[in-house]
């Protein structure tokens, strides 16, 4: 799952669910810092998800997979990765992508595929991660960023950022405190992917600087 220094430019395809202010950060970093490449497509599987105006907005191409038109999770997973290859890319990313992805699926992106999930893994992996955090009485939360393998929220850590969980928080005021921090760690994470800069151990990530120090 190595990744060596890449020369062309690349090409990412994000998948979302909802409002997509993952997806918004990390078009937002592509463009305003210069990446070696484009986000060539944002895909959803709600036609009403409100990211989807965003990408149109920016000019990017957007598809819309419908996972209740598909009788079973395989042909839903063919499609959309045949849906994804049309746009041949480097670099995969699920961005509140909230539907989960068969092995197969996983296995045909093995090493380019990021997820960012709300939780520092892998504690609360799953659903409801602010509730079940706040619940469990814990003092530090935050984000992960990881490489997708077919387990649920698992795979090679990326980035995480923490953040305290103050008493009079709720589920809000602590799912804006993480989210903010998914802002900022979710498009380094990508533009490392896309650079060629993670060197992969098992489940531990080694992420290279740009010139080739290690960070
Ligand atoms: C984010 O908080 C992300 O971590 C979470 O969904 C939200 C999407 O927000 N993802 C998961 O829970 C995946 N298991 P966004 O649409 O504004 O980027």
């Amino acid at each position: 799952m190595d990744a060596t220094h890449k020369t062309q430019p690349g090409r990412i395809v994000i998948l979302i669910s909802g409002r997509g202010t993952n997806m918004e950060a990390i078009v937002r970093a592509c463009a305003t810092e210069g990446w070696p490449g484009q986000v060539a497509a944002v895909i959803s599987n709600r036609g009403g998800a409100p990211g989807l105006a965003f990408a149109r907005a920016q000019g990017i191409h957007t598809d819309v997979l419908d996972h209740r038109e598909f009788r079973n999770r395989e042909t839903f997973d063919a499609a959309l990765a045949a849906c994804i290859d049309a746009h041949a890319p480097d670099v995969v990313v699920l961005a509140g992508f909230m539907r989960v992805l068969g092995a197969a699926f996983v296995r045909h992106y093995a090493g380019r595929l990021l997820n960012i999930h709300p939780s520092l893994l892998p504690a609360f992996p799953g659903l409801a991660t602010h509730r079940r955090a706040i619940d469990a009485g814990v003092k530090w939360h935050g984000a992960t960023v990881h490489l997708v393998t077919p387990d649920l929220d698992h795979g090679p850590i990326v980035a995480q950022a923490v953040v305290p969980v103050a008493d009079d928080d709720d589920e809000s005021s602590l799912a804006a405190r993480v989210l903010e921090q998914e802002h900022r760690i979710f498009p380094v994470a990508v533009r490392a992917l896309l650079e060629g800069r993670l060197q992969v151990d098992g489940l531990r990530v080694r992420t290279l600087a740009v010139q080739g120090a290690a960070v």
